[in-house]
């Protein structure tokens, strides 16, 4: 949730459709073909599960209510048609009711395989396949309400959570290390990177690690946490989370593992 962004959402109609373009309709084609032939064998089998419940259209971006139709039959949840950035207090208060939010944009060419703000297709085919899922869920649902409760401090904290999980999460299974995060599911790039890359490292996901860990969003990840297995996202759910919060402000946050933003070599 950047400041800036050369992005603006489209306006639905009347009806509520969003008109897109041929254009816009076809990178989402080359999208949609790209990721699939990338996530076999690499995304977790829940979200491909996920994806086969909203059977997404290959040809054009799918309009929400297609989505919605799904989602509340498996979990209730709803997506929510917002401007291109929303600020937290309206993103946790979104979550907190169920309702995923997601602007009406898509990528350009040039940004192709990664880009900083959550566009249509991160949303729709990063995310929303999980939305099916009860684990996903509920873990979902009770970060937006403690988030929505949590001072701007706290929220800080949270962020970092929900990033190395909902975002960048990786999973363990009896096949091997599969991706969850949906910020990794819709890029192609980070695919390859967070599985294959050797300039990254695996941990096991413990929710006080993963809040006390720094990030940058205009980088591939240089740490992504392995849940034990899909469902210990219900057991981090029931965590005290926010007692975890306070041990992580006490303890303080670990050294990053890249550098700042802007000694970084352009
Ligand atoms: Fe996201």
């Amino acid at each position: 949730m950047s400041k800036n962004t050369r992005y603006k959402s489209h306006q639905p109609d009347e009806s509520g459709l969003v008109n897109w373009s041929a254009q816009e309709n076809e990178i989402w084609t080359e999208l949609l073909q790209k990721q699939l032939r990338l996530l076999k064998g690499r995304a977790c089998d829940e979200y491909l599960h996920g994806l086969e419940l909203l059977n997404l259209p290959s040809e054009r971006i799918p309009q929400l209510a297609e989505i919605n139709s799904v989602l509340i039959k498996a979990t209730g949840w709803q997506v929510k048609q917002v401007a291109s950035l929303i600020n937290f207090d309206e993103f946790f208060r979104l979550l907190a009711n169920k309702q995923f939010p997601v602007a009406t944009f898509i990528r350009s060419n040039e940004e192709f395989d990664y880009l900083e703000e959550p566009d249509i297709f991160h949303e729709i085919f990063g995310h929303c396949p999980l939305l099916t899922n009860p684990a996903f869920a509920h873990f979902t649902h009770t970060y937006g309400k403690l988030g929505y409760a949590a001072s701007k401090e706290d929220r800080a904290f949270l962020a970092r959570l929900y990033w190395f999980t909902v975002e960048f999460g990786l999973v363990n299974t009896p096949d091997g290390t599969r991706i969850y995060g949906g910020g990794v599911l819709s890029s192609p790039g980070e695919t390859i990177h967070a599985l294959q890359s050797d300039d990254c490292v695996h941990m096991p996901m413990q929710p006080l690690d993963a809040l006390r860990t720094p990030y940058r969003i205009d980088i591939m990840q240089p740490i992504y946490y392995v849940l034990e297995s899909f469902d210990s996202l219900f057991d981090i759910a029931d965590m005290d989370i926010m007692a975890l919060v306070r041990q992580a402000k006490q303890q303080g946050l670990f050294a990053p593992r890249f550098l700042p933003k802007e000694k970084q070599a352009s």
